[in-house]
């Protein structure tokens, strides 16, 4: 199935021994042409999730218009208005749904100060990466040459009711090629966070990102936010983080939006303005040659799944992309978050196979570091945490060109790409030694003020424990709240007001 990647290595081969590997290539090709008829499916969109006109058990994920045939996991049916495989219920609506031709509505003056495209002349390293499509290496590296770097992440609070499961994956006997325990990163919300564990986490190695202060609902929330709703949410948990679990602002370097429901130019404003250095909650949409990260000098270089991308320029601020995960048979479902891909069976091979297909993808085509992006959920499923485990341990003892590394690492590669042979000695990959968290943390009992009512709310913190529950527009947890916008407006010089 994996056609453009075959097609590419045809090309590769066709220009070195044309008549022999021609004839293979024209033989493979014409085969998966017929492949592809057989699905006999004809995308009404480009892309998109499309109900089978058949079956309600069938959908198709169509791509640059090429249709993938999936099955909804069993006992479940997918509905074409809502887009998901779902149990039957009267509301569950079978077969195409006609969609009115939407056109999207283009603003009447397109805006003067959108991004232009990348400008491969103009963009250069460290401080500004882009490619006209977004697939290529930065430095010119050949696949070859160039690590594939594998990106952990942990979406939401860290406590002792996640740690240890966290802990079966990031253990010290873990390494990377250079000795070092493979590290992750972990995107941290407030509400019922430990710092204590956090602090443990970060002592070992690990990065610690920001995934607001209230992770609130409904979700649309996040894709409408304002500068001011994103400053007290995202700057307020960077405080919060460094108050509690004693980071350094200087470490608290990256961000996720809650649902990846980005809020556009006013969320990467705010990232940039507070010296943000990187943000991951864009999605890039399915397809065999993923995408490497960009910085944001220049549009992005791929469609904007979620609707709500930014769309101005943001100079040297960091965009790692949610490539799409998928399976080649269509199995796995299709997802940018690992824990929210729905398995057709839920069976160990499904989802062992569903982790080798993505590595293989990444590792065979481009090199794009491969994000497996978690919530706990995943590690609550124990076949499921004992196939990722077994996957690990399998791709660190058959490549030695692999590297499990944090998003800050990721970056400093990106500023300096290294070739292989020299990631013995890259200074950024090195071990890292920080100071440790207490033994005994305070279990803080505090109140948690929202609009007309109080909740406990209890927090583990190595520090001293707040008079409230830190909370958005309180990050200190003091009797009187003082909001990121007004600490700001007090550090600007008296003459601008
Ligand atoms: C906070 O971290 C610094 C080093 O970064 C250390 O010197 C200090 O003792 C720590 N404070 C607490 C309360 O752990
Ligand atoms: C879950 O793991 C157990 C123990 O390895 C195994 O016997 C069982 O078949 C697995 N379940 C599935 C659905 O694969």
């Amino acid at each position: 199935m994996n056609s453009v990647g075959d097609m590419m290595r045809c090309l590769g081969l066709l220009l070195v021994v044309f008549v022999v590997i021609q004839e293979e290539c024209l033989a493979s090709s014409i085969h998966r042409r017929k492949k592809r008829e057989d699905t006999d499916f004809e995308c009404p969109k480009p892309d998109g999730l499309f109900a089978d006109p058949e079956t309600c058990k069938k959908f198709y994920t169509c791509a640059g218009n090429y249709p993938f045939a999936q099955n909804c996991p069993s006992s479940l049916y997918f509905d074409d208005v809502r887009k998901f495989c779902t149990r039957k219920t009267k509301q569950l609506v079978c077969g195409p749904v006609e969609t009115p031709e939407v056109e999207p509505t283009e603003p009447p003056t397109p805006d003067p100060l959108s991004a232009p495209p990348c400008d491969t002349s103009a963009c250069v390293l460290p401080d500004c990466f882009c490619s006209s499509d977004g697939t290529l290496i930065p430095g010119g590296l050949e696949p070859t040459e160039t690590p594939q770097m594998i990106l952990l992440s942990f979406d939401g609070a860290v406590n002792s009711l996640n740690f240890d499961l966290y802990k079966k994956l990031l253990t010290k006997t873990r390494t990377n090629p250079n000795g070092c325990p493979i590290k992750g990163t972990f995107f941290v919300s407030h509400e019922y966070n430990s710092h204590f564990h956090v602090q443990k986490f970060y002592s070992e190695g690990h990065e610690i990102a920001i995934h607001s202060i209230s992770n609130r609902s409904p979700e649309e929330w996040w894709a409408k936010g304002s500068y001011e709703d994103y400053a007290e949410e995202m700057v307020g948990q960077r405080e919060i983080l460094h108050k509690f679990a004693n980071i350094s602002r200087d470490s608290l370097l990256g961000m996720r939006v809650p649902y990846l429901h980005p809020g556009g130019n006013a969320m990467m404003n705010v990232a940039y303005d507070y010296d943000f250095v990187y943000d991951s909650s864009i999605i890039a949409p399915m397809s065999y040659t993923p995408i490497w990260p960009y910085t944001l000098d220049y549009k992005i270089p791929h469609k904007c799944m979620q609707g709500t991308c930014p769309t101005r320029s943001f100079p040297g601020l960091w965009e790692i992309p949610l490539n799409t995960l998928f399976s080649n048979d269509g199995t796995g479902g299709m997802c940018s978050l690992a824990d929210q891909c729905v398995f057709q069976e839920n069976d160990d091979e499904s989802v062992e196979q569903f982790l080798k297909d993505n590595f293989n993808r990444h590792y065979n085509v481009n090199r794009a570091p491969l994000g497996l992006y978690f919530h706990v959920n995943w590690f609550n499923d124990r076949n499921k945490t004992a196939v990722l485990l077994n996957f690990i341990d399998d791709i660190r003892t058959k490549h030695r060109d692999v590297w499990f590394v944090t998003m800050q690492e990721l970056v400093s590669w990106m500023r300096n790409p290294t070739k292989v042979s020299n990631l013995n000695s890259f200074a950024p990959w090195a071990c890292e030694k920080r100071e440790s968290s207490c033994n005994i943390p305070k279990n803080c009992e505090v109140q948690l003020h929202l609009d007309g009512y109080v909740e406990t709310r209890y927090m583990q913190t190595c520090a001293k424990c707040p008079v409230k529950y830190p909370w958005v527009g309180n990050f200190e947890g003091a009797a009187e709240g003082v909001k990121i916008m007004d600490l700001t407006r007090d550090a600007e010089p008296e003459s601008d007001s």
